[in-house]
């Protein structure tokens, strides 16, 4: 594990969580007032980055960026004042759509459902240049990276403002599992955890993700198992298969006093390094003390080393981040151990090593061949034949 020494020393920052989620007399006038409002229909990420707004998980940011904020995170990865952020977070928009709104009226935000789900003060609109945000925060112009084919799509203008929310946009069939970060801040609390490591995932749990969340939790006092449910690339792995899978392994193999299985609604952007500091930022306001970056956490095809979302943390000075990143290299099965381990711990060759690309995995799956136990646990990998089979 490397930067093992950093664990002894937590980073822990109280920030304070901003909360725009309208209840009561004050949601019954904000709902009043938006039928009068324009309304504007959020695609499914701009939806998730509403909700994570107002439910402080994006805090200190309380609303889509304005154009000081969004140039200095694009090129600093710093807000305006100085405080760390490293993915821009805007509400595109298309020039017709802009030219028709004006800046300090309110607008009626819906979801994809056109059901009303927040309010939006516009502050500002701006135009910015694609490509420089591709080049700084996707280190990629190339279309075929999916974060930049996302952003090259996406209107020409944001828009900025300070955000509320009304009700939660695009349920899912896991909401009961949305703990907002003042309710996991409460929970880690009352369990008496001092220290508690986040785990943001895209994936089913295999035997790797497993060694290193118990590495972790051999070391702090909980494990906070976080899987991302906001919207990803289509041939990820969906979120409601994903979740079947978590239950039954936290079931049998994780100790229920000691793990708590949250998920996290935003998006996936697959900007690797700087999505490894924005993961990091958001499960401290969680009320996570350590966060495990992988091997190409957030990465997505070749387009980021193995380790890059580690060296990244180097941009940032001890303490500032407030959560100590827990850095492990790449694990895997060693059939001449017989455990898992990583080259820091084994010392056998690659042939001794289980590994199965994305792509084989898929394979045995769609043809309801279970993975190899060292690879997967089997209940894992007969929720996921169940699950590529309703998908056929
Ligand atoms: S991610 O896009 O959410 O990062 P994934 O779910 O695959 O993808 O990874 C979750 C976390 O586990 C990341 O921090 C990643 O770096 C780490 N990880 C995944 N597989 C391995 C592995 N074999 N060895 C070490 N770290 C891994």
């Amino acid at each position: 594990m490397a930067g093992a020494a950093s664990l002894l020393d937590a980073q822990t920052a109280t920030v304070p969580l901003v909360d725009a989620v309208l209840t009561g007399g004050e949601r019954s006038a904000a709902v009043d007032r938006a039928a009068g409002l324009r309304r504007l229909r959020l695609d499914s990420v701009a939806a998730s980055d509403l909700e994570c707004l107002a439910t402080g998980i994006f805090s200190p940011l309380t609303g889509f960026l304005a154009e000081r904020d969004y140039r200095s995170v694009v090129s600093d990865m710093r807000l305006a004042d100085g405080s760390p952020w490293s993915i821009p977070v805007g509400l595109a928009v298309d020039e017709e759509t802009a030219s028709g709104l004006r800046e300090g009226r309110e607008l009626a935000l819906e979801d994809e459902r056109g059901v009303l789900v927040g309010l939006l003060e516009l502050a500002e609109r701006y135009r910015y240049d694609k490509a420089e945000e591709a080049k700084h925060v996707y280190r990629t112009e190339d279309a075929a990276h999916p974060g930049v084919a996302r952003l090259y799509a996406q209107g020409d203008v944001l828009l900025a403002g300070t955000v509320s929310m009304l009700e939660a946009p695009n349920p899912t069939p896991f909401d009961d599992h949305k703990l907002p970060p003042a309710r996991t801040r409460a929970l880690f609390a009352e369990r008496g955890w001092g220290s508690v490591v986040g785990f943001q995932t895209r994936n089913p749990i295999h035997r790797a993700h497993e060694y290193l969340q118990k590495c972790a939790l051999e070391i702090v006092d909980g494990l906070f198992l976080h899987p991302l449910v906001g919207a990803t690339k289509s041939d990820d792995i969906p979120a409601d298969v994903r979740m079947r899978s978590y239950q039954v392994l936290l079931k049998d193999y994780y100790p229920a006093q000691r793990t708590l299985l949250g998920v996290f609604p935003a998006a996936m952007r697959y900007a690797g390094p700087r999505e490894a500091i924005f993961h990091a930022l958001c499960r401290r306001n969680y009320g996570c003390t350590h966060f495990i970056v992988g091997r190409d956490h957030a990465g997505v095809g070749n387009y980021y080393g193995t380790y890059d979302a580690q060296h990244i943390f180097r941009e940032f000075s001890p303490g500032e981040l407030g959560i100590t990143p827990f850095f492990v290299e790449h694990t895997f099965y060693c059939r001449a151990c017989g455990n898992m381990a990583s080259a820091k711990t084994c010392p056998h060759d690659a042939a001794d090593h289980l590994t199965l690309s994305g792509t084989r995995v898929r394979e045995m799956l769609m043809a309801g061949e279970p993975l190899p136990l060292e690879y997967t646990r089997p209940e894992v990998s007969a929720v996921l034949i169940e699950g590529y089979a309703g998908r056929a």
